[in-house]
């Protein structure tokens, strides 16, 4: 597995909890001492029990050594990563290329290449061009991507709805088998088509879930005007099985490391081969004006957002990890300080390097340091732990204001006079 990163950490060790002999590789010698000595470097549930496990069985091994790495495997699967590029909606590939010329580099043999990094469509061809300048035509290049969330990864990888394998050659639909079919076993859906499918299903895939949330999201607005509560909007459409019911929550906008990208890839792809993919550039210009929306909303309910104490519950994009990449706070804590505001936040993955430097906000170790004498409490992240806040003894001298990004509290629990309550998309309590 080339790169330790959330793909070919979780990838690889749960490859070899499936028994197969597995060797992680990273360029940051730091990531492989910290393996080496127990320490994941990505916050995963259960994924440092799963390392230590299949660490001391000997199935999986860390090391930067790339040659010995590369020699001594079959299957070489490519987990670095495919950031965008800063000025355009282009994907940077250098990491691909780099690693894809270190194997050439590293062995003579036949090998089988398998990107399993966001590739946009095409990039197994280029591989493939690149291979062919080194004169190498016995590497062969398989497309086969992931659909793990984070904070989900593990569970993810073991029940995928799909395994999707691309290639322009039929031998290596039963390799890869070979190497799933535990999963199979269990139900795992084997799906094989052509290289250039396998890498478009996986940008299609995350685009059309992030235009699900952002339709839901756009809807969420007219329910606010409406007075109608989003929840059945999205029950409702949810229970018919040709919609489905997941990914249609109403929230702050999409964030994390993928749909932010793959959107934009997925557009850079479109504009490469002359196709406009005009539904895919709307959700991402929604999706970005989304947080506008809240910081006006904030505006509104306290009047003015100058000298406000303004406190965050969670910051990152999602529960359960610790990622930062795209979270919706990222853009609406600076603004409100910029604005007079003084924010606190607490997340129980701690402190945040992004924050800092940003005068007037500042990290509280827990819920209620961080929320006493806040004139608004923002939950930005449905972390269990808030599920359980009883707000009416967090501050007893002052009506709360509180601004439920998430929906993560009911209408009717918080329907009290002790409690000035806002959500996303559901009728105020009056
Ligand atoms: C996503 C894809 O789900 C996964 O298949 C792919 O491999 C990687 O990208 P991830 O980015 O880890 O996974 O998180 P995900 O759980 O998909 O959530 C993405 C964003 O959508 C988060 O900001 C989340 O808060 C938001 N979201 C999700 C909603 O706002 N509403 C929903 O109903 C679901």
């Amino acid at each position: 597995m080339i790169g330790t990163g959330y793909v070919g950490l979780v990838s690889g060790t749960c490859f070899a909890d499936l028994g197969n002999k597995v060797i992680c590789i990273d360029k940051d010698k730091s990531k492989i001492e910290k393996l080496n000595s127990g320490i994941s470097p990505i916050y995963e549930p259960g994924l440092d029990e799963l390392i230590k496990k299949n660490f001391a069985s000997g199935r999986l091994i860390f090391t930067n050594d790339f040659k010995k790495a590369i020699s001594k495997s079959e299957l070489i699967f490519i987990c670095v990563g495919t950031p965008n590029k800063q000025k355009s909606n282009d994907v940077d590939l250098s990491f691909v290329f780099k690693a894809a010329k270190e194997i050439a580099k590293s062995t003579k043999n036949k090998k089988i290449i398998i990107t399993k990094s966001t590739v946009p469509v095409g990039t197994g061809d280029r591989i493939e061009k690149l291979l062919k300048k080194l004169k190498r035509k016995n590497l062969d290049i398989i497309s086969n991507p992931e659909f793990l969330r984070e904070g989900e990864a593990i569970r993810d990888f073991r029940f995928p709805d799909r395994i999707v394998i691309g290639s322009n050659e039929k031998k290596h639909f039963k390799i890869l088998k070979k190497l799933y079919q535990p999963l199979i076993n269990k139900g795992a859906n084997f799906f094989t088509t052509s290289r250039r499918g396998a890498e478009l299903i996986k940008y299609a895939s995350n685009a059309f879930l992030a235009t699900k949330i952002t339709f839901i999201n756009e809807l969420a607005n007219l329910c606010e005007k409406a007075n109608i509560n989003i929840e059945d909007i999205s029950l409702g459409m949810g229970s018919d099985s040709r919609i489905g019911s997941r990914f249609l929550r109403a929230g702050p906008a999409y964030g994390g490391s993928c749909f932010p990208k793959d959107t934009k890839g997925l557009v850079s792809t479109g504009d490469k081969f002359k196709i406009n993919l005009s539904i895919v550039k709307s959700v991402i210009k929604s999706n970005d004006n989304r947080k506008k929306v809240h910081t006006e909303k904030i505006k509104k309910i306290l009047g003015s957002l100058k000298g406000k104490k303004i406190a965050f519950l969670g910051v990152t994009f999602k529960p359960n990890t610790d990622d930062m990449r795209d979270s919706v706070s990222l853009k609406m804590i600076p603004y409100l300080c910029k604005n007079g505001s003084k924010v606190t936040y607490y997340d129980p993955t701690g402190e945040k390097k992004e924050f800092k430097k940003i005068d007037n906000c500042k990290f509280k170790k827990n819920i209620k340091e961080n929320c006493i004498n806040a004139d608004l409490i923002v939950l930005h992240t449905e972390w269990d732990e808030f599920k359980s806040i009883d707000f009416k003894r967090i501050n007893k001298n002052k009506k709360l204001k509180i601004f439920d990004l998430r929906n993560l509290y009911s209408i009717s629990e918080m329907s009290n006079k002790k409690l000035d309550y806002y959500s996303v998309g559901r009728p105020k309590i009056n």
